[in-house]
């Protein structure tokens, strides 16, 4: 199959390609989409042969459920019932946004998308372009993130093509995405409700919501059975394997001298650069140390970048701070496989 990337206006996303792109699905066919958080692979919600092919395409096991994408609320009433209070209130706080909500299934949904669970991950997202896509298809659409199973996810049409070319027929190219990493999850099906992946909303934004609300570690290893969906250890993986450095700065720069200088990329921040310059180290920014949002924008194209400079070893400092730094973490973690060295300043 060829794969063709067609480019469309992030704010103005009318005319030849949306409609395209809406026809497509309507067909059953599969489109990448951008989203504000990453690049999507959508596909009709209501087509199980659809969904299906989602699964064929990632190569993503079929234990891993699926995110429904909704334009409007008056979709929800198909896809989930018995809707918690507490929905109506994030909805109105976070939706159209990168805030995914678990809420119980409709029964006529297809089990496929929820991998057999009685919950549903739903999201309104705020990208004009997702949006239109949605509302042109008529129907709600799930789309998981648009790599391949256990890659990072794309924020731009080209990691998508790099990805699924030959699998899809259509990419739509509406730029990088704003936020680069994926929406929060949060279950409000349990109570208090559960943050099952830290995202573009900020836990602490959350909190000032729902009040009191739990944090659950998503982690364990790829030979353990997962207890619920999402909590692969190994994910978001660069081929070469990576290293979180976790210390004062000083700590870390001393723990950079000892790799080999040859063989290893820094994925460093714009304060190092004169430091990873003076070593004469490889080395890709991800932006200044303090600026969690753009460090969150430029993390998985960084991720893709560091790969393919072909070295044996990444090394990053863990990145501090709260607000969507959280996120950043996390996805660092899974990259590295939790490979992380706590080094003391002694
Ligand atoms: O920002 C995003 O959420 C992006 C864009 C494209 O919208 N989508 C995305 O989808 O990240 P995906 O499939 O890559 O990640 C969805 C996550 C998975 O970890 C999955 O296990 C979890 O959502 N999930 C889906 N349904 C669930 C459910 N019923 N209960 C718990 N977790 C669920
Ligand atoms: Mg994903």
């Amino acid at each position: 199959m060829n794969t063709r990337i067609a480019p469309v206006s992030p704010t103005h996303p009318d005319g030849i390609p949306i409609a395209e792109a809406a026809q497509l699905i309507r067909q059953g066919e599969l489109v990448a989409m951008p989203t504000e958080t990453v690049y999507g692979l959508a596909g009709d919600a209501l087509n199980p042969a659809a969904v299906q092919a989602i699964f064929v395409a990632k190569g993503r096991p079929s234990s891993d459920p699926l995110i429904v994408h909704i334009a409007d609320l008056d979709q929800l009433a198909m896809i989930a019932r018995d809707i918690p209070s507490s929905f109506q209130l994030l909805a109105d706080t976070f939706w159209p946004g990168p805030l995914t909500i678990i809420l119980p299934k409709h029964p006529t949904l297809d089990s496929c998308i929820t991998a057999g669970h009685d919950t549903v991950a739903v999201r309104m997202p705020n990208h004009p372009v997702a949006r239109a896509l949605i509302r042109q298809s008529g129907h709600p659409l799930v789309a998981p993130s648009a790599n391949l199973f256990s890659h990072p996810s794309p924020t731009t049409a080209a990691h998508v093509f790099d990805d699924l070319q030959g699998r899809i027929p259509l990419i739509l190219d509406a730029g990088p995405c704003e936020i680069g990493v994926e929406s929060t999850i949060i279950d409000i099906t349990q109570t208090p409700p559960v943050i099952l992946r830290h995202g573009g909303i900020p836990a602490e934004q959350l909190t000032t919501v729902l009040g009191d609300i739990i944090v659950r570690q998503r982690i364990i290893a790829h030979n353990q059975a997962a207890p619920a969906p999402g909590m692969l250890l190994k994910h978001y993986s660069p081929r070469t394997p990576l290293v979180i450095y976790r210390g004062s700065h000083t700590a870390v720069h001393a723990a950079i001298l000892t790799q080999p200088r040859e063989t290893t990329l820094w994925v460093c921040y714009d304060e190092d650069i004169v430091q990873a310059q003076a070593l004469r180290i490889a080395y890709l920014s991800l932006g200044p140390r303090h600026e969690s949002s753009t460090i969150a924008r430029n993390l998985f194209a960084t991720l893709r970048s560091a790969d393919l400079a072909g070295k044996a070893l990444l090394v990053i400092a863990e990145p501090l701070g709260d607000g969507v730094a959280a996120a950043v973490r996390d996805r660092l973690f899974r990259a590295a496989e939790g490979h992380v060295i706590t080094l003391s300043d002694a």
